[in-house]
């Protein structure tokens, strides 16, 4: 039998909620395909932050380096400054830890309304691939003349060829599992040094990839493109400011934000990776029992695949499916009355059985 060590980090607001759900649906999960989840959880989270002035302990990524995942709800809470939980627990945890793709899957279920009038089940099926640890977010640049007329503040992105070829042979070889299309997002007509490069390296990361079929478009358009023609898409690859964009976009063409889950993977396995839905901790709704579990759950199910369990994966993605055609137990932000326990045991009911 196969053991995974998942390290939880609950976090804050609907964090708290949907990841009971979560380990819900993946303890259901263990005991039908034969395998062990160990959970140990942490409560780093802005909670903390009030009491102890950490996010986390100093040597908080110590104790995670063990771990084989790192299971995560959502961090930030009012009271505390945004940038302070996401650098004190979030970005270290995706630097250190090499976690260099973002991986958010854009699907349309059936029983799911999407904004986009003409959009049907099935057809808009896609993955977007973002790098995560380098490119326009760095902490490189600075102010000076703070405060006064004269004042400048320039801030540097960093391309590296190690950095950008390794992403882009990343999302060559999930297109070369899914349909054998990449596209890639670009600006180099207006970003003339690094986009450049990223154009040149998609072009020659390419040739180790003839089979699968290859189109670039510069940023804005291919919002655009989101929006009119999302059945065109396989896999999208983007810098880590345009892979951003791109990943919130997506998902909101696919319906409630409560259903999007997320990977930040080290694929290498060097260290742990990270499962997390797209929501942040929704305060507005926190303590009400009626947030979405689903982005919570179906992040679960990424994290067994990550971990080579794919019948169970298959099996929790299945049951998410199946339960959003039945709305009795679907949760307010998708048109139902239902608690997030219900939902989320609904799911586990499912893959249980
Ligand atoms: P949010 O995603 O928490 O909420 C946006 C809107 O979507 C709210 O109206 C919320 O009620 C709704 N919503 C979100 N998740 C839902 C769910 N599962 N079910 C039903 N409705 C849901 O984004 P917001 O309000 O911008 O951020 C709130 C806090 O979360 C901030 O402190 C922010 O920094 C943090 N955040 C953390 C993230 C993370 O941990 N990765 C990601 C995004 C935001
Ligand atoms: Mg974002």
């Amino acid at each position: 039998m196969n053991t995974h060590k998942v390290a939880v980090i609950a976090g804050d607001g609907i964090g708290k909620e949907v990841v009971p759900e979560g380990l819900r649906v993946l303890e259901a999960a263990a005991k039908r395909f034969d395998m062990k989840l160990n959970f140990t959880p942490f409560d780093w989270s802005c909670e903390t932050y009030a009491k102890t002035g950490k996010m986390m302990p100093d040597n908080g990524l110590d104790q995670l380096r063990p771990f084989d995942a790192i299971f995560l709800g959502a961090v930030g809470y009012p009271g505390v400054p945004d940038h302070i939980s996401l650098w004190g627990l979030l970005i270290p945890i995706r630097r250190v830890f090499d976690q260099y793709v973002n991986l958010r899957p854009v699907k349309l279920f059936c029983g799911v309304e999407s904004p986009l009038k003409n959009a049907k089940p099935g057809q808009i099926d896609y993955v977007v691939v973002r790098e995560n640890t380098e490119g326009e977010y760095s902490n490189v640049g600075g102010r000076i003349f703070e405060g006064t007329e004269n004042e400048i503040a320039m801030q540097q992105t960093v391309f590296t060829r190690r950095g950008v070829d390794r992403i882009l042979r990343y999302a060559f070889q999930l297109a070369r599992k899914r349909n054998k299309h990449l596209t890639s997002a670009t600006k180099s007509n207006g970003i003339i040094h690094t986009m450049p490069f990223w154009d040149e390296r998609f072009q020659a990361i390419a040739k180790e990839f003839p089979d699968v079929r290859i189109d670039q478009f510069h940023i804005d358009i291919l919002t655009a493109h989101f929006v009119r023609f999302p059945e065109k898409f396989d896999v999208v690859v983007g810098s880590n400011l345009f892979g951003d964009i791109l990943s919130d976009l997506g998902p909101a063409t696919v319906g409630s934000i409560g259903i999007a889950p997320s990977a930040n993977l080290n694929p290498e396995r060097k260290f742990p990776s990270m499962f997390e839905p797209v929501h942040g901790s929704a305060p507005d709704i926190a303590g009400k029992n009626i947030a979405n579990p689903i982005g919570q759950i179906w992040s679960g199910a990424m994290m067994l695949r990550h971990f080579g369990e794919e019948k169970a994966a298959d099996a929790i993605e299945r049951a998410i499916e199946e339960v959003l055609v039945k709305p009795e137990f679907l949760t307010p932000d998708m048109g139902g009355k239902a608690s997030t326990q219900v939902l989320g045991k609904a799911i586990a009911d499912m893959v249980s059985k």
